[in-house]
């Protein structure tokens, strides 16, 4: 599934450039060595990125409680 439209990205890498360090919508794009066009993508890729700092939280707070 794409989640910009304007630049082909899909999904899965969009989570690439997550993993890779992207922490705003803007630099989803630069990893992929475009820009954002029309905007609309970059609410879906700012939560993307807040959901997947939020699992890398409750992943580490698991290990925490566990240790
Ligand atoms: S859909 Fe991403 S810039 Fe237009």
């Amino acid at each position: 599934m794409f989640v910009c439209n304007c630049n082909g990205i899909r999904c899965r890498q969009v989570e690439e450039a997550i993993r890779a360090g992207a922490r705003r919508p803007q630099a989803v794009h630069k990893h992929h060595g475009c820009k954002a066009q029309c905007g609309r993508c970059l609410p879906e890729i700012a939560d993307r990125i807040r959901e997947a700092g939020a699992t890398a939280a409750s992943v580490e707070t698991a290990v925490l409680k566990s240790a």
